[in-house]
C-alpha cells in the first residue's frame, strides 16, 4: 500500500474492514443476539460487504457536500454509516432502537476507535427512539438529519412526528423509497417528496446519488441558510 492508514480512511479499506468485524460478531454472537437477524447477516454469508453501495454513494455526497458537520443517522442499525463518515472527519450522532443492533453498533465503534483513536470524539451511539430519545442539543442548523433504509413499518403519528422533527435541523437527506414504508412506486415516492417538501425551505431530489441502485435520495433545507 502506497499510503498509511491516517484519515482520511479509504471508504474501500473500511468496506472490507467492516465487514470482517461484522463476519466475526455473526459468528461469535449468531444472528439473533448480534441483532443482525436476515438483513445483517445476508451482508455476510453472501459476502455483499460491510459497507452497501446505497451507504458508500451516500457517504461519498455527503462528504462532499456537508464536510464537518455534524450528522444525525436516525435509525442507524449497526452504524456502518456512521463509521465511514466519523472516520473521514464528520462528527455523527447515531440513534438507534434495538437494543441487540446497538451492542454491534458498540462493538464497531470499539473497533474503528481502536486504529483511529481521534473518531472517539466524534462518534456517539444513543440507545432509543428518534426523535424522542434525542437530545434537543444534538439539533441545529449545522446539523444534518440522514435516514437509511428506515422501512421499518411506521404509524402514521410516528412518520408526522419524524417528519416535523426535521423542522430542528439544518437539512435532511432520507432515501424517498425506503422512509417509514417501502415506496416502490414513483407516485408514491413524489406525494412524500411534496408533503416534505411543503414543510421546508426548499428541497431538491439527488438521482446522482442513488442511480442505478433503487435508491431515491432527496434533500430537504430546513433551517441552513446557505445559498
Ligand atoms: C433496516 S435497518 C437499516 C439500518 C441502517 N439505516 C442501514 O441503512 O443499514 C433499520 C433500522 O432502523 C431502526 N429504526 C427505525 N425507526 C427508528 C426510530 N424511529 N428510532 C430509532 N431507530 C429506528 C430499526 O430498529 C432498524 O435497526
Amino acid at each position: 500500500m502506497l499510503i498509511n492508514l491516517a484519515p482520511p480512511v479509504s471508504l474501500d479499506f473500511l468496506d472490507g474492514y467492516l465487514f470482517r468485524l461484522l463476519q466475526e460478531i455473526l459468528a461469535e454472537r449468531g444472528a439473533e443476539k448480534s441483532g443482525f437477524f436476515d438483513y445483517y447477516a445476508t451482508r455476510v454469508t453472501g459476502k455483499l460487504g460491510g459497507l452497501m453501495e446505497y451507504e458508500e454513494r451516500l457517504a461519498r455526497y455527503l462528504l462532499a457536500i456537508f464536510a464537518g458537520h455534524h450528522v444525525v443517522h436516525a435509525g442507524t442499525g449497526v452504524g456502518t454509516l456512521p463509521c465511514a463518515l466519523a472516520c473521514n472527519g464528520m462528527t455523527v450522532t447515531a440513534i438507534e432502537g434495538l437494543h441487540a443492533r446497538v451492542e454491534s453498533a458498540q462493538r464497531l465503534r470499539c473497533a474503528i476507535v481502536e486504529i483511529w483513536p481521534e473518531v472517539g470524539q466524534r462518534y456517539d451511539i444513543i440507545e432509543g427512539t428518534f426523535p424522542e430519545a434525542l437530545p434537543t442539543t444534538q439539533c441545529g442548523p449545522e446539523t444534518i438529519l440522514v435516514f437509511t433504509n428506515v422501512a421499518s413499518a411506521w404509524n402514521e403519528q410516528q412518520e408526522t412526528s419524524i417528519i416535523q422533527s426535521m423542522q430542528r435541523f439544518g437539512q435532511a437527506v432520507l432515501d424517498l423509497r425506503l422512509f417509514g414504508h417501502v415506496r416502490n412506486d414513483e407516485a408514491d415516492r413524489k406525494e412524500l417528496f411534496s408533503r416534505i417538501a411543503a414543510t421546508a425551505r426548499s428541497a431538491e431530489r439527488l438521482p446522482n446519488v442513488g442511480a442505478n441502485l433503487d435508491a431515491h435520495y432527496a434533500r430537504f433545507n430546513f433551517l441552513d441558510h446557505r445559498p
